[in-house]
Order: structure tokens, then sequence, then C-alpha cells
């Protein structure tokens, strides 16, 4: 079983995907950190990510760096969601990401374009949503925990800026599948939210038996 879950920054995407994970006991990517630490390399490499040829120079990292915090600053997404505009950057980590969905017995990935290109064949697709201002609540709460001084503002211009970025993209651009199942967490809990993605998956099996 394949489980396609996308979404914009702080929607729930990747709470709800390792949930799932844990009560199909399917492996999980999250595939934005792919992309994170291509951008950690631009950064370190003194490189200019909005340049496709500097891009693709970062794209091969050693895998180390998927568990560096320093992926999970606001900056580096930033940096993610322009470099993530690059036709060759996408298609340098492509079969990664679908040999990943297409292992034996299935998988889960969160991202913003699996129940698109990564894996179409996906078994169930979940879009999950979240207002704007209510994402960057969450966000921000996670950064200051984790020691940042950033405002609640710059974290909502980044995260509008993100989206404007991401959904207008030429290639892969961030867009629900046709045959996904919209899920707004605004005013869920994390218990609900989870609760409903189940919901949804079991929905899908039925339709398939
Ligand atoms: O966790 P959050 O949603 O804030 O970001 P992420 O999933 O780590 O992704 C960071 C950036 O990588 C996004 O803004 C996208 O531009 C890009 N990305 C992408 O283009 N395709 C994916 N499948 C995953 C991430
Ligand atoms: O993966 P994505 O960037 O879409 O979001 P996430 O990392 O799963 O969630 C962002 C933050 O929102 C985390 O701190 C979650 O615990 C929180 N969250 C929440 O408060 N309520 C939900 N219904 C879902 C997530």
């Amino acid at each position: 079983m394949i489980i396609a879950v996308d979404g914009p920054a702080a929607s729930g995407k990747g709470t709800i995907a390792r949930a799932l994970a844990r009560h199909y006991g399917l492996p999980h990517l999250d595939t934005g950190l792919l992309y994170r630490a291509v951008a950690a390399n631009v950064a370190r490499l003194d490189l200019d990510g909005s340049i496709e040829a500097d891009a693709i120079a970062a794209c091969d990292f050693d895998d180390a760096l998927l568990d560096d915090p320093i992926l999970r600053s606001d900056a580096i997404g930033s940096l993610a969601s322009v470099i993530s505009a690059h036709p060759l950057v996408r298609a340098s980590l492509l079969q990664r990401q679908r040999r990943f969905a297409n292992q034996p017995g299935g998988a889960v990935l969160d991202g913003r374009d699996i129940g698109t290109v990564i894996a179409p064949e996906a078994d169930a697709k979940l879009f999950i949503r979240a207002t704007p201002n209510i994402r960057a609540k969450r966000r921000h709460a996670e950064l200051r925990a984790a020691g940042s001084t950033i405002s609640i503002d710059r974290v909502l211009a980044d995260i509008r800026a993100r989206d404007l970025r991401d959904s207008t993209r030429s290639t892969a651009p961030l867009v629900p599948a046709k045959d996904s199942a919209l899920l707004d967490t605004s005013f869920l809990s994390i218990e609900a939210s989870v609760q409903r993605a189940i919901a949804i998956v079991e929905a899908r099996r039925e339709m398939t038996r």
C-alpha cells in the first residue's frame, strides 16, 4: 500500500504521515528533507540557489546531513523552496523517492508532489490544509522551542512566499491530485487529524477491495 500525503508548510502532513506509517507498519519518507538537504548544501558551499547550475552542484549530499537540525530552520525552508523550482534538481531527487515509494510492502511519503508526480498510482492520497495564520502559529512555536528568536510576522510572510512559489512553479507545483481527499486540520487536534486520516485511508481501501 502506498500512501501519499501532500500539503503546504506546517499543515500537519508530516505528523499525519508519521502516524499513518506507525498505524499501518509502513516505512515513511519526509521528502521535504531531501530538498532541505540540497538547500543546506547550497548555503554551506556559498552557492546561489536561484541559479540552476549552482543548485545542481549541491544535489550530491551526504545522507548524514538529513539528521542535521540546521535543516529545520526557516531560512533553509525558504531556500529549499527556491532550489526545488529548478526542474533538474527535482529530476535528480526523483528516482530516490520513486524507489522508496515502490519498495515491497509499500510506504508512506509526504511532500508537495507525491500524489501527482512521485506516486500517481498511490492507493490513498491525502491533501492536508490549514489556514496560513494557523500554520504560522504552529511553525513559530516549533522554531521558538528550537531556540530561534524569529517573529511570528516573519514566519507568516515566509510561509506565504513559500506557498506562492511552490504552487506557481511550472514543474510539479503544489496542487491537490484530482483523486486526493482534502483534510483541513485548522481546527483539529493532532489526535483528531490522525483519526480522520486513518478513516480516509480505510475508505479508499474499501473502494478498491
Ligand atoms: O515541513 P515544511 O512543509 O515546512 O517544508 P518541507 O516539506 O520540508 O519542504 C521544504 C520545501 O521543499 C518546500 O517549500 C518545497 O518547495 C520543497 N518540496 C518540494 O518541492 N517537493 C516535495 N515533495 C517536498 C518539498
Ligand atoms: O509536515 P508539515 O510541515 O506539514 O507540518 P508538521 O510538522 O506535521 O506540523 C507542524 C506543527 O503543527 C507541529 O508542531 C505539529 O505538532 C502541529 N500540529 C498541530 O498543532 N495540529 C495538527 N492538527 C497538526 C499538526
